[in-house]
């Protein structure tokens, strides 16, 4: 018996050691930990329970026969993170590149439904050549089986992925499917086509790390939603992130016991607001000190800064906040951030998070650029994501609300639960001077008339009283008392139900 048991672990020791010491040591000297040492980090010490340890490819072709590694290059099992259940796969870079074979894609495609089954996020830790080249259609065929995995899981348990080597060719499309994509600098890349291929095709010079590198991904295309120094800062925000999502669309939002105190009274905020209207000033600042002693996890930091997306925790509950930033394009919406606001409001709710929205919006951004590439259909995107959503709505206008914008920033037409606005609101079709140089077009010349019209304009309608007069705005609020409003609210709504109508599914413009 004794021998058996030792024979057990002599296994499992071979095993662990994936494609041996000198390939461990090659990836340790890039800077990147093993596929093992990752998933040891990203969860509870002792908590990992793997699976299909001894799983080997089922490949003759190209001498395959006699390389026989258990595991086939990818971790999978599941395990905690804070006591929570998580599903994990782990690529293995030191076997065959970490590629994917037929039987790799089978252990990822087994936690998958097992983390749907059950109904827990699945993590996807990828470092991998791609697909198996020795084995052909049928990694492709081990592909499709992950990517449709990934369309039924969305919305039903959180997927993230972390982006820890390479990332080309369609192997791509696993991850851009997820919800959530963190990448590690200067090590991981993700393209559909390689630098040598590019050249081929278009001419164009570009390095990876030009083309689909981190830094590339979190500013430029929007792919990817963080750039983390290193491996291990990539882990340990993973499980920061993780703390504020729910397990799946059928458990309620985490709940994290706080010692901020809900009603806490912010008096800086009575002055966030500059007196000039067209001065900006740092939206984050709001969401900081309405969160839960200030701890906010930015989604896209670094791609259209003209709107902020991310998750805090208010009364200890999870809470999703979009907020337009007076500091970047005055806050105007324009492709980018309504397709970055769009994804995390349909996200937040998917999984029953409420949403918190902050309103200082000049409109949307006008130009040549913007109209040929879209914004009526991209804008529509965030217009429709709000409207569609059924989850606690919280708004609060803090300056300025004009045009179709105010509509679209959660109002009280797209079913806004609570729609509060501090008295520095503004929310009118334009702005007074845009305003009163198209209905006084006439007295053009006549600067004095116009200065006079202006003043009209701004009394009537830059404040929040019209609007809260005809019950668009259900309250005119203390900046100071916004966390304590916030808190009572999502509170009151804790219980709100709120259905769609039938349908198979809805049909966002894309
Ligand atoms: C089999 C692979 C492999 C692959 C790497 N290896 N990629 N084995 N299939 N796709 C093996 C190598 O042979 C090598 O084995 C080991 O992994 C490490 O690779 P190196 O090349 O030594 O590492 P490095 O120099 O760091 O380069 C990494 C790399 C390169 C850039 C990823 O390996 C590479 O270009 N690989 C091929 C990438 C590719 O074209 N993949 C197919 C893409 S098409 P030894 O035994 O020497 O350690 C695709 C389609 C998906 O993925 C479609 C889905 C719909």
């Amino acid at each position: 018996m004794l021998k058996i048991l030792e024979q057990l672990e002599q296994k499992r020791e071979a095993a662990r050691m994936g494609g041996g010491q000198a390939r461990i040591d090659a990836q340790h000297k890039k800077g990147r930990l093993t596929a093992r040492e990752r998933v040891d980090l990203l969860l509870d010490p002792g908590s990992f329970e793997e699976v299909d340890m001894y799983v080997e490819h089922n490949c003759i072709d190209f001498g395959m026969a006699e390389q026989v590694v258990p595991g086939d290059g990818v971790v999978t099992g599941s395990g905690t993170i804070n006591g929570r259940l998580v599903f994990v796969f782990s690529q293995d870079f030191t076997v065959f590149g970490g590629s994917l074979s037929e039987r790799h894609a089978q252990k990822i495609c087994k936690v998958m439904d097992m983390a749907m089954k059950v109904g827990a996020p699945v993590i996807g830790l990828n470092d991998s050549g791609g697909a198996r080249i020795q084995e052909g259609v049928a990694s492709l065929a081990g592909y499709a089986e992950v990517f449709q995995r990934n369309v039924l899981a969305s919305g039903v348990v959180p997927q993230i992925s972390v982006i820890m080597g390479p990332c080309a060719g369609g192997a791509v499309y696993s991850p851009s499917m997820t919800d959530f994509i963190f990448m590690v600098k200067d090590s991981s890349y993700m393209f559909v086509t390689g630098p040598d291929v590019v050249k081929t095709v278009t001419a164009e010079v570009v390095t990876q790390e030009e083309l689909g590198g981190a830094v590339t991904h979190t500013t430029k295309s929007g792919v990817a939603d963080l750039a983390l120094e290193n491996d291990v800062e990539a882990l340990l925000q993973t499980r920061r992130f993780f703390d504020f999502l729910p397990l799946s669309n059928r458990e309620p939002v985490p709940f994290r016991p706080s010692s901020d105190d809900p009603e806490r009274i912010e008096m800086s905020l009575d002055t966030l607001v500059p007196p000039n209207p067209n001065k900006p000033y740092d939206i984050k600042e709001l969401i900081e000190k309405v969160c839960d002693e200030g701890d906010f996890f930015e989604i896209q930091p670094g791609h259209a800064g003209n709107i902020v997306v991310g998750f805090g925790r208010i009364d200890g509950h999870t809470v999703g906040f979009v907020a337009n930033q007076p500091m970047v394009l005055a806050g105007c919406l324009d492709i980018n951030s309504s397709k970055k606001a769009a994804r995390f409001v349909r996200f937040c709710d998917c999984f029953n998070i409420p949403i918190v929205t902050f309103v200082d919006v000049p409109g949307f951004l006008p130009g040549v650029a913007q109209e040929h590439n879209g914004i009526i259909k991209h804008g529509a995107k965030l217009l429709f994501a709000y409207a569609e959503a059924t989850v606690p709505k919280i708004t609060v206008i803090t300056r300025k609300a004009y045009g179709g914008a105010y509509d679209v920033m959660a109002s009280k037409h797209l079913r806004g639960d609570l729609n509060y606005a501090w008295p520095t609101a503004e929310i009118a079709v334009m702005g007074a001077k845009g305003a009163v140089e198209i209905i006084f077009r006439k007295d053009i010349g006549d600067a004095e008339k116009i200065a006079e019209r202006t003043k009209e304009y701004e009394a009537r309608f830059a404040n929040p009283f019209v609007a809260a007069s005809k019950g668009f705005i259900d309250e005119v609020i203390m900046p100071h008392s916004t966390r304590r409003r916030i808190a009572i609210g999502l509170r009151k709504l804790r219980n709100k139900q709120l259905e769609n109508p039938w349908k198979k599914h809805d049909n966002i413009p894309l």
